[in-house]
């Protein structure tokens, strides 16, 4: 089988920045709040006119501008996203577009915040299966679009930005070692967005109602997160022959600094070894982990070599998890 890697990656981050203390002019919240039950103290928020795919696009031009990367040599465009431009044709197909990759693949994944690492695996099997050489996967959201900005239960969680990566097959010790990805649709209703789709098509009431907005019950989802982000993680070592001990970087979903600490506690990875933005970025969802694989990679944290584990935990219940030697 043929292993792949991530020879290029890029990220996009919208410049509004929404802080703590401009929230808590919206909605009965503080920043001592936010910051001790999730770690978040920024976030970042598109434009009005700036859909998922615009901010996919900007990142994808910093990566090919960085590794000087042809459009033209892209055999597919894969996005991982929960927030599309529209419900149909794909985000991807408006990346496509606006970067000029025509005639080649493009499609979405809905996997919600594990949906980069769905799009790592696919990505692997279309390499693996057809005579793809070189794939764009993207990850990312624009959450401010379908967040309830009353409800403070939800709307100090999420943040806006992209991340991508660019894989082809490796001919050296780089490439993705191991990938799990799974998914359990039991407890669906625990997170999700109700309205907007064809079980409840958007009518005035759905709108008025709030009901294509993101509904979560924290609580709930905390307890599968931190579970189940620790038995993905476990599946990838193994898979990959490996222990948490011989990993030189986590890099978890960023949902809640708690879930973070506590998965990385269970899975006896020093907090020297994890990597955490979510005080900048809040959880932007497909995002967390290509934006973070940029944001190490710009700042010259990951070396030739280097063991790496990223895990993810999201909607649906989804997750995935994989070791990669960079
Ligand atoms: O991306 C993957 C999916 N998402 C996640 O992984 C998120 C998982 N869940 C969480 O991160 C946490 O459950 C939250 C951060 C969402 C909530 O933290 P919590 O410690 O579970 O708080 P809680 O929901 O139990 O609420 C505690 C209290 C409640 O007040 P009462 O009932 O104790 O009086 C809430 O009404 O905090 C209140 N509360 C707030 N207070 C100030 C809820 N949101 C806020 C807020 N500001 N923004």
């Amino acid at each position: 089988m043929k292993k792949i890697k991530i020879i290029a990656t890029g990220s996009y981050l919208p410049e509004k920045i929404l802080t703590n203390d401009d929230l808590s002019k919206m909605v009965d919240t503080n920043d001592e709040w936010i910051t001790q039950r999730t770690g978040i103290k920024n976030r970042h928020i598109a434009d009005k006119n700036q859909a998922t795919s615009d901010l996919g696009v900007i990142a994808a031009k910093r990566c090919f501008e960085t590794y000087g990367i042809e459009p033209e040599t892209i055999d597919a465009i894969i996005f991982a996203t929960v927030t599309p431009d529209k419900l149909f044709p794909s985000t991807a197909i408006y990346v496509q577009k606006s970067l000029g990759i025509l005639n080649v693949p493009a499609f979405d994944i809905s996997a919600a915040c594990s949906g980069f690492i769905y799009g790592l695996s696919v990505a692997g099997g279309l390499i693996n299966s057809t005579s793809m050489k070189r794939i764009l996967v993207f990850g990312g959201e624009t959450l401010s679009k379908v967040t309830n900005w009353e409800d403070r239960s939800t709307c100090v969680l999420f943040g806006d930005g992209v991340g991508v990566a660019v894989v082809e097959e490796s001919f050296d010790e780089s490439g993705i070692i191991s990938v799990y990805i799974g998914a359990d649709g039991n407890m669906e209703y625990l997170l999700h967005q109700p309205a907007g789709g064809s079980r409840n098509p958007a009518t005035f009431e759905t709108v008025e109602k709030k009901l294509h907005t993101i509904h979560m019950a924290g609580n709930e989802v905390y307890k599968f997160a931190v579970n189940t982000m620790q038995m993905a993680a476990e599946k990838a070592l193994e898979l990959a022959k490996i222990t948490s001990q011989d990993i030189k970087w986590f890099i978890p979903h960023q949902a809640n600094i708690r879930i973070i600490d506590t998965t990385a506690k269970y899975l006896k990875v020093p907090k020297e070894k994890v990597f955490v933005n979510i005080d900048k970025t809040a959880n932007t969802s497909a995002g967390s982990i290509p934006i973070a694989l940029d944001q190490m990679n710009r700042e010259g944290l990951l070396k030739k070599g280097d063991l790496i584990l990223i895990d993810a935990f999201g909607a649906g219940f989804t997750w995935g998890a994989a070791v990669i030697r960079w």
